[in-house]
C-alpha cells in the first residue's frame, strides 16, 4: 500500500486531466487527496471542476501580468529572493544568441507570477504538483522552491507528444502535420527547459491515414487520461527514482541524463 499524498493541480483550460486524477483519487487508483487547484487564467473551464468536487482553487492572471511589464517593467513587483542573473544561468528554454531583452521579460513576468502562485500554494500541504494542461512553462525560481531535494523532483507534466519528440505548444499537431505514424503523450519531472525533464511514463497510438487532428487528440487524450493517474501513483508508491547517468559513447564522448528509474 502507497501513502495518501496530497496533489497540487495547475490548470490552464478545460481540466480533462484534472478531472481524471480527481476521479483516480475517489477511486483509489491514485493513493492521494487533492490539495488544490491553480490557474494562470481566470475563468479557464478547469476551474468549475475544482469547485464541483470542493478542490479550493486559486488563479494569478499571467496575461495582465505580462501586460503591465511591457508597459512599464518597474511596476512588476518581484521577490526579495529572486536573482536574475542566477535565473539567466539556470534556464535552458532558449538556445544560445537568444535575445537577452527577451529572455529577461520572460523570467521576470513568469517569476512574479509565480511568486502570487507560491503565496497561494502556502495554505495547504502538498507533496506533489502536476500540472495538467498548464500552459506555462516554470521558471527556476519556481521550480528549486519546490524542488527542495534536487535528487527527489517533484513537478509532473504531461505532454501531447512522445518525447523528447515534439516538444512546445501543440505536441499533437507538430506529430500531425510531420506525417508521424505513431502519436502519443508522456509524464515526466520538469526540470529548467522545456519538456526537457526526466521521462516517468509513455504511452503510443497508431496514426491512421484517415486520421484527423481531431481524432488524434482524441486517440492522445485516452491515453492520456490513463497514462496520467498512473505515473501519479507509482510517485505516491515511492516506486520513483531519479539517477543522473553517465553514458560513454562509440566516439568517447560522454552523454549525461538524469534517468527515472522504476523500482
Ligand atoms: C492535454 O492534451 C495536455 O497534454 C496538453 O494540454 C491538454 C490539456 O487538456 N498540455 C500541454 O500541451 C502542455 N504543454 P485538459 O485541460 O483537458 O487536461
Amino acid at each position: 500500500m502507497g501513502e495518501t499524498i496530497h496533489i497540487g493541480a495547475f490548470i490552464s483550460g478545460g481540466g480533462t486531466n484534472l478531472q481524471a486524477i480527481i476521479d483516480s483519487c475517489e477511486n483509489g487508483n491514485i493513493d492521494g487527496k487533492m490539495a488544490f487547484v491553480g490557474c494562470d487564467k481566470p475563468g479557464a473551464r478547469g476551474l468549475e471542476r475544482a469547485e464541483k468536487n470542493n478542490i479550493p482553487s486559486f488563479v494569478v492572471d499571467y496575461s495582465s501580468i505580462i501586460k503591465t511589464y511591457k508597459k512599464d517593467p518597474d511596476q512588476i513587483d518581484l521577490p526579495d529572493d529572486f536573482d536574475l542573473d542566477e535565473a539567466i544561468s539556470k534556464q535552458s528554454f532558449f538556445p544560445e544568441g537568444y535575445d537577452p531583452e527577451k529572455i529577461k521579460a520572460f523570467l521576470i513576468t513568469r517569476t512574479a507570477a509565480e511568486a502570487g502562485l507560491l503565496k497561494e500554494m502556502k495554505a495547504y500541504p502538498y507533496d506533489l504538483i502536476v500540472l495538467a494542461g498548464f500552459m506555462r512553462n516554470m521558471t527556476p525560481y519556481f521550480i528549486d522552491r519546490i524542488n527542495t531535494d534536487p535528487d527527489n523532483p517533484r513537478i509532473m507534466n504531461i505532454h501531447p507528444a512522445i518525447l523528447p519528440s515534439f516538444p512546445g505548444v501543440d505536441g499533437y499537431g507538430d506529430t500531425f502535420r510531420y506525417g508521424s505514424k505513431v502519436g502519443g503523450c508522456t509524464v515526466h519531472f520538469i526540470d529548467y527547459g522545456e519538456d526537457s525533464g526526466p521521462i516517468i511514463g509513455q504511452r503510443c497510438f497508431p496514426i491512421e491515414p484517415d486520421d484527423t487532428l481531431d481524432s488524434i487528440k482524441k486517440k492522445g487524450l485516452e491515453k492520456e487520461w490513463e497514462l496520467y493517474p498512473s505515473c501519479i501513483q507509482l510517485f505516491a508508491e515511492g516506486r520513483l527514482e531519479t539517477v543522473k547517468e553517465t553514458f560513454t559513447l562509440d566516439n568517447g564522448n560522454t552523454y549525461q541524463r538524469a534517468i527515472v528509474k522504476i523500482k
